[in-house]
This record gives C-alpha cells, structure tokens and sequence, in this order.
C-alpha cells in the first residue's frame, strides 16, 4: 500500500442525491480513498483469520459457481486484497469458478474500482477460474438473487447510517460526541438514542438481506470501525473537523443553522450493538444466522505510529487530514449550501484542520478501535 498523501478530490460525486438507503454519496474517489486507507486495511488485516476460516468452511454446494460477494468496497484497493486472501484457501477447495462481488452505492468511484480489478487488462485475481462483477446499490438493500452468495463480508462500511436519524445535532458534528480531552461540544442523552437505535435497525436490515442473498451455511463476516470501554474510533478526528467547521460559523461563512444540520451519519457501536440484532431472543434477526467469533479491538494507524517514530509534524498532519478527509468530504460537501464557493470553502475547512493540528496535535489523539462478528447462515 502507498502512504497516506496521495490523490484528488471528487466535488462531482459529492452533487449526486444520496441513495434512498444511504446518508453519503461514498469516499472522496479519483484514487483518494484507496491511496489514504492503510488505516483502514490493519483494521481488516487484525480479523484475517476470521475471513480464513470462513473461507473454509463455506458449503460447496453451487449452480455453477461459487459467490463472493463484498459490501462498501469504496475504489477497490482493500476489497481486491481481502478477496485475493479468501481466493487462496477457497480455490484448493473446489473445482468451479469463483465471481467476486464487489458492492458500493451507484454513487461510487466504480471506475477505480473496475481498474483495480482488471489493471492489465486481466483480472487481478490472475486465475482464469475467477470472474468479477460490481453492483451498485444500498448494502442495506437486498442487491443478489435469493440463496446466491457463499461468503459474504463487510470492512469498516456498516458504521455510515442508512438514514439521518434526526434533522439537526446542534451540539456537534458526530453522534458519538466529543472526545474527554477536547470536549469541544455536546450531543444529548435523547440524541444519541436515536442514533444508537438506528444503528440497530441497520444492522438488522443488514442480516435480513444478506440472509436472503446467502446459502445455507453460507459465512458473513461483518467489521466495522467502533467503540470500547477505552476509546472511540471517532475521537480526535472528528474533534478536529468540528474545530475547523466551527472557525467559518464563526467568520460567517457557514452559517449557524448550516451548521446545526450538518452532522457525519456515522456511529461507533460498542460490540455487543454490533453482535445484539443476531443473538437477542427479542429481535427478528435471531434465528438467521448462529454466531461462530466476536470480537473488538485496537490496531496501530500508520501514521500515527510514523510520528511517533520521526516526530515529523508535517507529514503526521498531512496523512492525519487526508486520512479522515477521504471519508467525510462528500457529507460535509453536501451539507453547504451549493453554490461556486462550495469546493473551495470544503478545501479550506481541511487546511484549517491542517493547521489546528499542527498548532496542538496533542489535543487530537487518534485510536482505531474496531469490532467484529462471523456468522454462518443457518439452514
Ligand atoms: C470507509 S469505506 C470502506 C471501504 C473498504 N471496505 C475498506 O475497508 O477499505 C466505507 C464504504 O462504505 C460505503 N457505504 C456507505 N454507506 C453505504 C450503504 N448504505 N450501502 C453501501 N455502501 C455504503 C461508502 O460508499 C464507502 O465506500
């Protein structure tokens, strides 16, 4: 993988309406998502072993062909690394094709994606068994015929919200609240409940469409960014961003109201949210699917551990920006008013979050903490 500095941004995407089932029209595309998701990719990497045993224990039993499919595959980088992992145990396995699936909204940078998957004009996957495909369309939808995919999976994607649980969060910019040591705003009780009990209708939507789309005894591996007793993935970097946005509402370029609205749709779920809708006798999504791992856990971000090692400020705040940038500019895009000003004004917010870091980084500490679940399909 390259380093975290790399790319352009993509204000076309940020115009397209969301999908009904999405509150983002995807990661900033043109290669910029993928350049700025090491990150992103150790978070995968800590759960390999799941995708491994997934991968072999998936039923053989196919129409012709065995399905992979993968939700939020943003431009492709991590989506083609993890099918490449799964390929490796599952071809020695059985004598049919393989499709992988590669799933994103429609607004989606899907021609990065197609080039990552076909980079020399064959596949990347460099077996003549392997064929690929992209679908577009709300993970939160069901998007492949009934009884159709053998394994699926989902990395760092279920934490963006299939709606705005509310119009305004005037306090700040993030559901989850401001971290301890900045503690710069608020988002009350009866707030994050609306969220939390979003959080929990879209991963329940989430199984009951995978439970269609899956075989029997077919594996779903869900990972997403979250929470624990010890930090939240959102600390620091959405500190940074309200910090930023709130130097424009304070010149007036954004106006207040602008800003009550604007919020990133996205919650950090502890692990018992993520495992609750599959394992709570109460809920509808029980009896789909038995629950075989669960776990949470931090892993080491790059650039993080890069500054530590160098103390080099520039580069620390550069790849801390881009990092965070590569999956909130479309919100925050679409959240200002349109106008000829727009790109220029979101360029200008991440300068200024470029500057406030620099000025106290040890204000903005990040941690990557993730959670995660393998199920298998019952019959
Ligand atoms: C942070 S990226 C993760 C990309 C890749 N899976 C990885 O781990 O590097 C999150 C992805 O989820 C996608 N996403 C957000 N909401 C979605 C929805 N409702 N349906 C499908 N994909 C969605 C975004 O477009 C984006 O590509």
């Amino acid at each position: 993988m390259s380093g975290e500095n790399a790319g352009g941004t993509s204000p076309d995407t940020a115009r397209i309406a969301p999908d009904s089932h999405a509150t983002t029209t995807g990661m900033t595309g043109h290669g910029y998502y993928d350049a700025n998701s090491r990150t992103q990719w150790n978070a995968i990497e800590a759960v390999l072993p799941l995708l491994d045993h997934a991968a072999a224990t998936f039923p053989l039993k196919g129409d012709g062909v065995i399905t992979f499919a993968d939700y939020g595959c943003s431009e492709g980088r991590n989506s083609v690394a993890v099918m490449e992992r799964a390929l490796r145990t599952a071809l020695p396995r059985t004598p049919l094709p393989v499709q992988t699936v590669h799933s994103d909204l429609p607004t989606n940078d899907f021609g990065t994606l197609f080039q990552n998957l076909r980079p020399h004009g064959q596949s990347v996957f460099g077996s003549g068994r392997v064929f690929s495909s992209a679908v577009g369309g709300s993970m939160y939808d069901q998007l492949r015929p009934d009884r159709s995919v053998h394994l699926a999976t989902t990395f760092n994607a279920i934490g963006f919200l299939s709606r705005r649980p509310v119009e305004t969060l005037p306090g700040y910019i993030q559901p989850n609240g401001p971290s301890a040591i900045r503690g710069n705003g608020f988002v009350s009780e009866e707030e994050t409940a609306a969220f939390r009990a979003q959080a929990r209708r879209d991963v329940e939507a989430f199984l009951k469409v995978r439970a269609r789309e899956l075989v029997p005894g077919g594996q779903l591996l869900v990972q997403v960014f979250g929470a624990t007793d010890e930090a939240k993935t959102c600390d620091g970097i959405y500190d940074l961003l309200n910090d930023a946005v709130l130097g424009f509402v304070e010149t007036g370029e954004i106006d207040r109201e602008t800003y009550d609205r604007y919020y990133q749709p996205v919650y950090m779920r502890r692990l018992e949210e993520l495992t609750g809708p599959a394992l709570d006798p109460g809920s509808e999504t029980a009896d789909l699917f038995e629950l075989n791992q669960a776990r949470d856990y931090e892993i080491t971000v790059p650039f993080v551990e890069q500054y530590k090692e160098d103390g080099d400020l520039d580069t620390y705040a550069t790849a801390y920006v881009h990092f965070f940038r590569a999956f909130t500019e479309a919100v925050l895009t679409n959240a200002l008013p349109d106008t000829p000003e727009r790109g220029g004004l979101v360029d200008r917010v991440y300068e200024r979050a470029d500057e406030i870091l620099r000025a106290a980084p040890d204000l903005y500490p990040f941690r990557y903490l993730a959670v995660a679940m393998l199920l298998t399909r019952k019959p």
